[in-house]
């Protein structure tokens, strides 16, 4: 990663020698310089450039001099450091400059050795503080989200199993309901059977209500209704296997019965909408063992995973015109297979969406990395699928993309995973 150095000196030949002597770090990327001139100028700069890590500025200059200019710099980012370049004799302004908050300071003439090492410090420290700050924010964001997943998981399975209690009288009401229809049809079959002139109030009703066309209508109506429960039905399951909370302890699992559930919650964004034909799914099982593993985690893995390719189909499909996109379906892909050595399994989710980029490749997986709108993403859901996929399931995770072309995720676990 290039670091970027802000130097404030109003000697503008300084800025030519500093290029110079540095030519290595500037051309290798390590380093980058951005110049100013005096305090205020180098404010701007500032607001400018938000990934300056380090200042290095002379004391006396016009229109802002390096002393304010130190107590400004940490209104805009508390993290800067500040480097001073003084006089050797000027004892009391370095003094005040370290009390104001300067890191280290340079003497003048420059030994342009001594500043690099002064640079590689600053620049080591300031690089701890980062990625101290970024461990934090990530332990935070993983708290903030197993917390949610938790209360999430609690929320659903309490949902999933009062929704059950109604189900099973709908369910046992059903069949109660089909065999009285059925009774009473056969019953009025009789009566049409044995009074074939019922007289003109009878045969004036039946034509209102549609009689024969109700006769056949409500078998139909009654299998629809059937079909509802058990949609339900299997809805109420996969929230349950979803919301597992079993995540202390490491139990046998069935990977088709995760993924499964998982599609079925996402299943309102795989249908058909005004904007696009539905999403294909295509299913291509292996003969998979139980695999001994957190549920709970592998749900959250195979739900991210799935998540992440609507996405970028949704993403694809916004230059492309429906019948475009039905011409060329949006398909999500799932295979699984059972590793040749049988040590583990092999879960593969592919997507023909927008696919990345090598160098979009290499920051995915970075807490807080995201491509998609403030609000949309959070660029947590790889990192922590990473996480739970190699740290609490031993596995790999690795994904194989190219622009326009797709991504394919693979996952990789052991069917009997223990914690590295
Ligand atoms: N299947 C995919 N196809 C193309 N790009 C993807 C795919 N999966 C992930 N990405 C890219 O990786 C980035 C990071 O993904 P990640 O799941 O970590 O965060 P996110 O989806 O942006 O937000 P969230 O925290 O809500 O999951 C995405 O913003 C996207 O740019
Ligand atoms: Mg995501």
């Amino acid at each position: 990663m290039t670091m970027t150095i802000l130097f404030v000196d109003d000697e503008l030949p300084l800025q030519r020698v500093i290029n110079l002597k540095f030519k290595k770090k500037i051309r290798s990327k390590e380093w980058e310089f951005i110049f100013a001139q005096n305090g205020v100028e180098a404010l701007e700069k500032l607001r400018e450039y938000p990934q300056i890590s380090m200042v290095i500025t002379d004391i006396n200059m016009p229109e802002m001099d390096g002393l304010t200019l130190l107590g400004e710099i940490h209104n805009i980012d508390s993290n800067l450091k500040a480097v001073v370049l003084s006089a050797y004799s000027d004892m009391r302004n370095i003094r005040t400059a370290m009390n104001l908050g300067a890191f280290d300071f340079v003497t003048k003439p420059i030994d342009f050795q001594d500043l690099e090492v002064t640079i590689n410090r600053t620049l080591e420290y300031v690089e701890r503080i980062q990625e101290n700050q970024q461990n934090l924010q990530y332990a935070q964001a993983q708290l903030i989200n197993s917390e949610k997943m938790a209360t999430l998981g609690q929320l659903v399975a309490g949902v999933a199993h009062e929704i059950n209690n109604p189900l099973t009288f709908m369910v046992g009401n059903l069949d109660l309901a089909e065999e009285y229809i059925k009774n009473l049809i056969d019953h009025l079959q009789l009566y049409q059977k044995e009074f074939d002139h019922p007289g003109a109030t009878i045969k004036d009703h039946a034509v209102v209500i549609e009689l024969d066309f109700l006769l056949e209508d409500l078998p139909q109506i009654m299998l629809t209704m059937r079909e509802g429960t058990e949609m339900i039905s299997e809805i109420s399951t996969s929230l349950r296997v979803l919301a597992r909370s079993d995540t202390q302890v490491r139990v046998a699992f069935n990977i088709h019965e995760g993924i499964d559930s998982s599609l079925m919650i996402l299943q309102h964004r795989l249908k058909a909408s005004d904007q696009h034909p539905n999403i294909e799914i295509i299913k291509e099982y292996g003969d998979l063992p139980l695999v001994k593993c957190y549920p709970g985690q592998l749900n959250q893995v195979f739900m991210n995973l799935i998540a992440n390719a609507i996405d970028a189909l949704e993403e694809s499909n916004k230059v492309h015109s429906f019948a475009e996109i039905k011409a060329h379906p949006n398909k999500i892909t799932i295979r699984t297979e059972f590793l040749e050595n049988k040590t583990g399994v092999v879960i593969r989710i592919k997507d023909n969406g927008v696919g990345m980029s090598a160098e979009l490749q290499q920051q995915v997986f970075q807490p807080f990395f995201t491509t998609k709108a403030v609000g949309k993403g959070t660029g947590l859901g790889l990192s922590i699928t990473r996480q739970l996929v190699e740290e609490k399931h031993s596995g790999k995770l690795r994904c194989i993309s190219s622009p326009g072309m797709g991504t394919e995720f693979v996952v990789e676990i052991p069917i009997d995973s223990g914690e590295r």
